[in-house]
């Protein structure tokens, strides 16, 4: 195992993401709902750079008990990543495929330590 160093801790502010090489691949690291994520920016559909698409909460269909349908909301617990080529939407937590629970973003460890941020590949 090896780190790669990412960023100092500074620049990477809630929200915010960086791309770092690792070989023909690049990981994408994300702080995001508070804790760092990182992902490898292919895309499992047809890899496309999945992180750098846009974070969205989940968006889910707001259904009565008597079945009568009430419109969509985010949910505001469940973080996405969306890719910028199809829109397939992965969580930001686990990288698992909202729509296909088969398919996930290949994720890498994250440690944070003396100001600084690394990626174990
Ligand atoms: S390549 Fe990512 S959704 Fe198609």
């Amino acid at each position: 195992m090896a780190e790669i160093f990412v960023c100092p801790s500074a620049e990477l502010s809630e929200g915010a993401r960086k791309l770092v090489e690792n070989g023909a691949d690049q990981i994408g690291v994300i702080r995001a709902s508070g804790a760092l994520h990182a992902f490898s920016n292919i895309c499992p559909h047809q890899g496309g750079p999945v992180c750098e698409g846009l974070l969205v909460h989940k968006v889910e269909e707001v259904i009565r008990a008597d079945k009568t349908y009430q419109g969509m909301r985010f949910n505001e617990d469940e973080l996405h990543i969306v890719c910028p080529w199809h829109g397939w939407e992965f969580n930001i937590e686990t990288g698992r495929c909202a729509g296909d629970g088969r398919q996930s973003l290949r994720r890498y460890k994250v440690i944070e330590r003396n100001e600084g941020i690394y990626v174990v590949v």
